[in-house]
């Protein structure tokens, strides 16, 4: 049985006042939910202040980036190590905003993944296709060499979470159809099982992109979807709820 998982990406929002305030109102809405995880990944400079506030809630504490190094002149970046110490239980890994606008490739994705491990940490590993990518049938093409390259020398999944998130659907509200995720995933399904066997039925496929209380629905009843990774909805304490409560919202759609 893999453990659905709702993570909010909050990206480049929210100062430590704000994501406080979002947590009083979020906190109550999700207390007595226990069969499902929840994570929230704030800001690098929230972490501290969120965590503390996360202390004996149900709610994971995740960052969304990392360097591969331990320590050294890296100005700017923030360890596997340093996470590790603020109690960080998840790191999101390659997500295609960092790919376009901080040109991470799949080799340094791969370090990354690498160092999080090494220091016990989760790791939530971000792959998608573009708009031209989908359109020229290059989907599973770009998915198989995301996975292969960045999960290269990996040999134990257990830390592993992907997220299928099409580049297309991020921002934008085009959600991908039930049958386009459906296919993504079960595609992922396959290439993780070249790698890891049948270690790889334990290994978590989050849907990203898009992600709605008015969608989140037939997304998690989609097979292969363990859970979502939401961006804009997560803003809101609510609009997260509702996802995080995702059998509640049939009736919205
Ligand atoms: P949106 O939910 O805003 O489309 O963002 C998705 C995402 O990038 C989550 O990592």
């Amino acid at each position: 049985m893999r453990t659905k998982f709702c993570v909010a990406n909050w990206k480049m929002h929210k100062t430590v006042k704000e994501a406080l305030a979002f947590l009083q109102d979020f906190i109550p809405l999700v207390d007595e939910i226990n069969d499902r995880e929840i994570g929230i990944a704030p800001t690098f400079v929230c972490l501290e202040s969120i965590g503390n506030a996360l202390k004996d809630t149900n709610i994971k504490l995740c960052a969304q980036n990392v360097f591969y190094e331990k320590k050294g002149a890296y100005t700017g970046e923030i360890s596997p190590i340093m996470l590790k110490d603020l109690n960080v239980e998840y790191v999101i890994i390659g997500h295609s905003e960092r790919r376009k606008y901080f040109y991470e490739t799949d080799e340094i994705i791969n370090r990354k993944i690498k160092a999080c491990i090494d220091e016990k940490l989760n790791v939530i590993f971000c792959i998608g296709e573009t708009i031209e990518e989908r359109q020229s049938n290059k989907t599973f093409d770009v998915l198989k060499r995301q996975i292969e390259k960045g999960l290269e020398n990996i040999n134990n999944p257990d830390a592993l979470v992907l997220a299928y998130e099409p580049v297309w659907a991020i921002g934008t509200g085009m959600v991908a159809s039930q049958a386009q995720i459906e296919e993504a995933h079960a595609f992922i399904r396959s290439q993780l099982k070249e790698l890891y066997y049948e270690k790889a039925d334990m290994i978590r496929i989050l849907y990203g992109g898009s992600v709605t209380p008015e969608n989140i629905y037939s997304i998690m009843n989609t097979e292969n979807v363990d859970g979502v990774l939401v961006g804009g909805a997560s803003l809101d304490p609510v609009k997260f709820a509702r996802i995080v409560r995702y059998e509640e919202q049939r009736r919205n759609e």
